[in-house]
């Protein structure tokens, strides 16, 4: 969603705010723009658009530091260049960039109107702008003290940078719900909403905590709470590289982050098999055996295709653990005030780390006294600082909007979390080797299928010739049919429904028709005869099947079989999920879709 990037220190500002901003593109946005400091005072330039315009329209000499750029996700009002941010005060003095909600903005406006504030914007964020330099004018003799005096008025979520004429100096930053990390450089300083913009600048950061401000400038910092006390913040480092965020060789992030999957799932499980017990070791749980033995359920929360990663964690869970597991969408279980049980473990899964729904859920486990452990890839995101301990991804950064190598390397993640559950419960050394085994071919496995790209593309093309499409799975593929079915509709915007096979002939099969493709999920186990009679229904009507298999299907049974290698079936729906993300891809790509940044999404879902 929204981005900020800040810049204090002798460079010009400009070139390192855009190439910030730019970084941040994959996150969603319709307007862009950058305020630095000059001589002259503050000097902004925004558009309705994306970097590339911005660029394009910077006016001759626009160069100076500090400097703060935003990348918006139009919420309140339209995604104009006048409600592009930065917004600044009526004298000009006081720029703002903000990621959030103000809920209270109405309120505000009122107020400040009756004072004879005029405003140029529909936006919240105008309004902080209009308080702060209010605040200056009553006579607040710092910066920092106008900040705080104006956040003291403000309800809502909020991570800002706000610059002020005649202070070339300093940029103040505050957090409240929206992420605010400060990046430290030699003689510099940087402020960022995600790691992603400092990369190749620095990799020294300090997160910020809700309720925190910082003083950023070319010396340092100094951070401290809305009552002005300081809080002692020390660097910690990021371990993402300019390369794992460049595109490369790659016409698409997406196609790249597809075939990072055997790297990512290998770091995902690198330096947690533990070979004499047969199990895995998870440091960062901070969980002690003994009250890892206490729990009598699982409970796992996330959205999106975390849910659904989710979805086949609680059946490895319930597989290898036995201990029953269920996966809730975040949002919902916030709002149906859950009873949270002394029993349950509670599993956050999140690859931002900072999707707000999760997050809140996480909290609210948190009032409750839940014990919550986090399924995350973003090292020092909010979730994974909020959560009593978990299970860090390290897929490297995932750039496109739609997750892929994530959703493989959080399955992975499961299995080890349901692999050390079961053994310390009634998994046997043979069943835990024969799991660990099993999660080590995953990598070679992915491999294989991601060689049969160029296939799955002439599956895709004719898919993108549908205006709908259906996925089925049965128990383990259930999952991974929702999962192929979110990506289809997202990237490609072709309109794509999953059930479970058995759900089929009690409804959904009055939609079968020549014109209605089926990606069947039809792993070699126990299920096959089951998920063959379902296949015979789908033909007796004359639809179209494209198997995702262990082996080549029948012509009568399906038009198409996508390979997969066998693993073990507990980690099999992992493998055929690759198929899934690869027919997606190529259809959006067949249909000339914007693969990265599909229309009306964000990467990180940070406002509700
Ligand atoms: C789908 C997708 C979203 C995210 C969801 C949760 O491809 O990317 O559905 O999975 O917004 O995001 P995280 O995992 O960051 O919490």
């Amino acid at each position: 969603m929204c981005g900020i990037v800040g810049y204090v220190g002798d460079q010009d500002a400009v070139p390192i705010l855009l190439q910030g901003l730019s970084r941040l593109e994959y996150r969603g946005y319709d307007s862009a723009g950058v305020a630095i400091h000059t001589e002259e005072g503050v000097r902004v330039h925004k558009v309705s658009g994306r970097i590339a315009d911005l660029v394009a329209g910077l006016p001759p000499g626009f160069a100076g530091a500090p400097g703060i750029g935003h990348t918006r996700w139009a919420t309140h009002g339209e995604p104009t260049a006048a409600n592009a941010h930065p917004h600044v005060d009526m004298s000009g003095q006081v720029a703002v960039v903000h990621n959030g909600v103000i809920e209270n903005a109405e309120e505000l406006r009122e107020k400040l109107a009756a004072d004879g504030v005029e405003f140029s914007s529909q936006t919240d964020t105008e309004l902080i702008a209009h308080l702060i330099a209010s605040a200056l004018e009553a006579g607040a003799e710092s910066l920092e003290r106008a900040v705080r005096q104006a956040l003291h008025s403000v309800v809502g979520a909020y991570g800002l940078a706000v610059l002020e004429a005649g202070h070339p100096d300093r940029i103040v930053v505050a957090r409240n719900g929206s992420p605010v990390l400060l990046g430290v450089g030699d003689r510099e300083m940087f402020v960022a909403s995600d790691a992603a913009a400092l990369i190749g600048y620095t990799r020294q950061v300090v997160y910020l905590d809700d309720g925190e401000l910082a003083t950023i400038t070319a010396g340092g910092y100094r951070t401290f709470t809305l009552e002005d006390r300081s809080t002692a913040k020390t660097p910690s480092t990021i371990d993402w590289d300019v390369v794992g965020a460049e595109i490369g060789d790659h016409a698409h992030f997406l196609i790249k982050e597809i075939h990072e999957q055997p790297r990512a799932v290998e770091r995902t499980l690198k330096g947690r098999i533990d070979e004499r017990f047969d199990t895995v070791r998870l440091g960062g749980l901070n969980l002690p055996v003994r009250e890892a033995r206490e729990f009598r359920r699982v409970k796992i929360l996330a959205c999106g295709s975390a849910r659904l990663a989710g979805e086949q964690g609680a059946l490895l869970i319930e597989d290898l653990a036995r201990i029953p597991a269920s996966t809730e969408s975040a949002s919902e279980f916030r709002y149906r005030n859950p009873v949270v049980e002394p029993d349950t473990l509670y599993v956050a899964a999140s690859q931002s780390g900072e999707t707000i729904d999760t997050l809140m859920a996480v909290q609210e486990l948190r009032r409750k006294g839940g014990r919550v452990l986090g399924i995350v890839n973003v090292v020092g995101s909010t979730i994974a600082r909020e959560v009593d301990g978990g299970i860090y991804l390290h897929s490297g950064p995932e750039i496109s909007v739609a997750a892929t190598k994530s959703v493989t390397s959080t399955v992975a993640a499961f299995a080890l979390l349901a692999l050390y559950l079961g053994r310390m419960r009634d998994l046997s050394p043979a069943e835990g080797r024969r799991i660990i085994d099993g999660l080590r071919a995953l990598p070679g496995q992915v491999e294989e299928i991601l060689e049969q790209t160029e296939e799955i593309a002439r599956v895709a093309a004719d898919l993108a010739h549908c205006t709908d499409v259906f996925y089925i799975g049965r128990r383990r593929g259930c999952p991974v049919a929702r999962e192929g079915a979110l990506k289809l509709k997202e990237i490609s915007y072709v309109h794509a429904e999953a059930y479970s096979s058995a759900e089929l002939k009690h409804g959904p099969l009055a939609l079968i028709s020549p014109d209605t493709p089926t990606v069947a999920i039809v792993p070699d186990d126990d299920l096959l005869a089951k998920n063959i009679s379902t296949l015979s229904e789908i033909r007796a009507r004359k639809g179209p099947v494209i198997a995702i298999a262990h082996r080549e299907l029948p012509a009568d049974l399906a038009d198409h079989t996508i390979i997969v290698p066998k693993n073990e079936p507990e980690l099999d729906p992992v493998l055929m999920c690759v198929p899934t993300q690869l027919l997606a891809y190529h259809v959006a790509v067949a249909l000339n879709r914007d693969v990265d940044k599909p229309r009306n999404l964000a990467k990180s879902v940070t406002v509700e």
